[in-house]
């Protein structure tokens, strides 16, 4: 077990529907540390290069549309195993497949307005906290 770093999301369905505090206490409920935090409006080009990975996808038009189609809240979460930790309270990506308890199955609308993300690898995980904060905003 180590002590990691990951980068999280608060998806405009969640911000839409005042729910940052709850999906927040869960984090938190789990043992996970925010150290860093802040709201922002994604412009397109940021989301684009940020789900760049999803380029060639079928989603990826739609993705972007919705990831900017309202306010979100980019964190830093810190803890034992934070990746995979915030990886399995987050739950499957599709909410009908998440696991009870779990963010998703809790708060989810749909495939695509999934209320969270969370970084997939150590190697995301600090491309992504570099892409949205200086090293000057987390404070751990
Ligand atoms: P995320 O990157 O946001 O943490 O989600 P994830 O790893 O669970 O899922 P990923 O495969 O990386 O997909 C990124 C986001 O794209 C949207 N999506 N839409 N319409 C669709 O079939 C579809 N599939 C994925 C979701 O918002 C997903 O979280
Ligand atoms: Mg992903």
């Amino acid at each position: 077990m180590a002590i990691e770093r990951t980068f999280s999301i608060l998806k405009p369905d969640a911000t839409k529907r005042n729910l940052t505090g709850r999906i927040n206490t869960c984090l938190e409920e789990a043992g996970l540390r925010i150290i860093a935090q802040k709201r922002i409006q994604m412009s397109t080009a940021q989301a684009e290069q940020f789900y760049g990975v999803h380029r060639e996808r079928g989603f990826f038009h739609e993705l972007v549309t919705f990831m900017t189609s309202g306010p979100v809240v980019v964190q830093v979460l810190e803890g034992e195993d934070a990746i995979a930790a915030y990886r399995n309270i987050m739950g499957a990506t599709n909410p009908a497949q998440a696991a009870a308890g779990t963010i998703r199955a809790q708060f989810a609308e749909s495939i695509e307005a999934n209320s969270v993300h969370g970084s997939d690898s150590a190697e995301n995980a600090a491309t992504e906290i570099a892409y949205f904060f200086a090293g000057t905003e987390i404070v751990g």
